[in-house]
């Protein structure tokens, strides 16, 4: 793993940090020097993540959140820039997975979805990125999945993720001269609490698992990994991109 100075001096912001790849995206980014502010609806989840870092030596402040929420979208960024002085990276990984075909699905059930994961993460970048032009730039690192490249999947997921990647593309055009680089990760399936309902059975694990060709899940941690490399001067050149982290997954083909 690199050293802390990746991000030394840096402040990063993810919502939906309380859990799952937003945690370990946190944990990543402190252990490599950032200051990180943990956004979560839910607070002993997002308070969770800030002890770990803080046991690491690590430096974190907790915000509650909706990230449906225009209000609590921009007061997360402003405590941020009140907490830290300025804002270098955001991750917006708070989300939802669901399933349903276009008939199945409810207009309720496909407004809370489309409005987590695809509007959650129109409102985290509006307010983030004024922010990060006040310091001369930044790096968003967007989390769609595989469900956003391809069909398999919910109805209300795919269309919302699917927008995820295109909105990653738009701000990175219309931001790039600004520098703020944005990119997207796809991952793959990997066991957190948003699909524990269907990997806790083990015979549905092990078929999930077999659709990536390197036959296994992803875990939390290659996710950060990724979304870290994304989100530092190593990626300096890299914006508008679309990064599979899927051990092979979309490899097979829409
Ligand atoms: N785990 C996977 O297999 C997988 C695969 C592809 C994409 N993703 C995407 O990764 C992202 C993170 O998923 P995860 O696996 O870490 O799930 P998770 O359930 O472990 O974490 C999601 C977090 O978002 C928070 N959250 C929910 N609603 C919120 C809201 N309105 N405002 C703020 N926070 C809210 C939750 O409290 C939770 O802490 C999601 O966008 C998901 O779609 C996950």
């Amino acid at each position: 793993m690199p050293g802390r100075e990746r991000f030394e001096g840096r402040v990063a912001l993810i919502t939906g940090g309380g859990s799952g790849l937003g945690r370990a995206t946190a944990l990543r980014l402190a252990s490599e020097g950032a200051a990180v502010v943990v956004a979560d609806i839910n607070p002993d989840g997002g308070r969770e993540t800030c002890r770990l870092i803080g046991a690491e030596g690590g430096r974190a402040l907790f915000v509650q959140a909706d990230v449906t929420r225009a209000a609590d979208a921009e007061k997360m960024v402003a405590e941020t820039v009140e907490a830290f002085g300025r804002l270098d990276v955001l991750v917006p990984s708070a989300g939802v997975g669901a399933g349903g075909t276009v008939v199945d699905v409810s207009e309720q059930d496909w407004d809370r979805v489309v409005d987590l994961d695809l509007k959650g993460v129109f409102l985290s970048c509006k307010f983030a990125v004024p922010a990060m032009l006040e310091t001369g730039g930044g790096a968003i690192v967007t989390v769609s999945s595989i469900g956003g490249m391809q069909g398999k999947g919910g109805a209300s997921f795919c269309a919302a993720k699917g927008g995820v990647v295109n909105l990653t593309r738009s701000m990175a055009i219309a931001h790039a001269r600004q520098n703020v680089r944005v990119n997207c990760i796809c991952p793959g399936w990997v066991r957190t609490p948003i699909n524990e309902a269907v990997l806790k059975d083990p015979e549905r694990r092990a078929k999930i698992a077999d659709m990536h060709p390197m036959g296994r899940l992803g875990t939390p941690e290659e996710i950060a990994a990724a979304a870290a490399f994304l989100a530092s001067d190593e990626a300096s050149w890299i914006t508008g991109a679309v990064l599979p982290v899927d051990g092979g997954y979309l490899a097979t083909g829409p």
